[in-house]
């Protein structure tokens, strides 16, 4: 089988190219690339688990492509949503595929030790998921504890030295209250941030129009969300995209989270899935902000005595 590095980037390319639109493929070609690092140095195909595998495009993807480096039969794929795992069970009959709550650390003790972890779009459920009816909005202390407690979970599955990939989004930096003024490039771009805001569930999105309607101040908080998931309106998407808050930790919040659970970070990267589009339809007007990086990569390892010789992913 072919392993250099040039395949595989073709391999991923092609393969991966039905899959641009949801975002997922840095963090595929990441793991991708770990998996071949790791296999050099292990003498025992590789375990995977992915929490919140949904139908297994990410590791069940993987695994079809490093089946002579992985072992499908002791991974593991888990997620609370049946339909979903029904749908991963059915196209990667090998992978072990468990219905259950992730955040229970009862299910995770039960599953074994693996060399890789992969969090792909799974945390940010986590943090939606401690919507408080009281508030009518994300308890967002509550939420952030639970999101580390689930990060803890994942971190307690690695074998020593093993590997987590996350992928998930990020709160920028700096004041998330900050206050910032945008220009809409119509009417109809006006209309849906309005639809936006009367939809949009976790958090209140609080907005002041300003030299007439096509232009407001909002928080930096309430624009990231809604250059993140108004992309979904109108789309069957919408429905359970509006529920969710994509962003949850800043990039320093992550650093120290992951430092708590004993996993060294090798690479972080941020990045935006959204930059191109919104040029088009909305300006920032505020001078010193831009749009923001609204995604992260982050490879990290459970603290371990050898660091990798290898630079893992460019
Ligand atoms: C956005 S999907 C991502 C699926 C997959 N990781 C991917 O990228 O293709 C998030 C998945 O996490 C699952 N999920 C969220 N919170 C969960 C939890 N606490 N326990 C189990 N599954 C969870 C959801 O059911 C959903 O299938």
């Amino acid at each position: 089988m072919p392993e250099n590095d040039d395949f595989w980037d073709f391999y991923w390319e092609t393969r991966l190219l039905p899959m641009e639109n949801l975002g997922k493929r840095a963090a595929i070609l990441a793991a991708s690339g770990l998996i071949r690092l790791l296999a050099q140095q292990s003498d025992h195909p590789l375990r995977l688990l992915e929490l919140g595998c949904g139908e297994g495009q990410v590791i069940g993807t993987l695994l079809d492509a490093h089946f002579q480096l992985c072992a499908i039969q002791t991974s593991v794929g888990v997620d609370y949503n049946a339909q979903s795992l029904a749908r991963c069970q059915r196209d990667y009959p090998g992978l072990r595929c468990v219905e259950g709550d992730f955040t229970d650390s009862d299910l995770l003790a039960g599953l074994g030790k693996f060399e890789l972890v992969l969090l792909v779009n799974a945390l940010h459920e986590v943090f939606s998921d401690s919507f408080s009816p009281e508030l009518g909005e994300i308890d967002v202390p509550a939420a952030k504890h639970r999101v580390e407690q689930a990060l803890a979970g994942a971190a307690g599955c690695l074998e020593p030295g093993g590997w987590l990939v996350l992928f998930d989004g990020l709160e920028p930096p700096g004041d998330p209250h900050q206050i910032l003024r945008i220009r809409f490039r119509d009417y109809q771009v006006r209309q849906e941030f309005e639809n936006f805001v009367e939809q949009y569930h976790p958090l209140r999105i609080t907005y002041r129009e300003v030299e007439g309607s096509l232009c407001v101040e909002l928080s930096q908080r309430d624009f990231t969300r809604y250059i993140t998931k108004s992309i979904f309106l109108g789309k069957q998407l919408w429905e359970t995209e509006r529920l969710q808050s994509y962003q949850y930790f800043t990039e320093e919040e992550y650093r120290a989270a992951f430092a708590r659970q004993g996993l060294e970070i090798f690479e972080f990267h941020t990045l935006t899935m959204n930059d191109e589009k919104w040029r088009y339809r909305v300006e920032i007007d505020t001078s010193g902000f831009k749009f923001p990086d609204e995604h992260v990569l982050i490879l990290a390892r459970q603290v371990a005595s050898h660091p990798p010789s290898t630079r893992l992913h460019g």
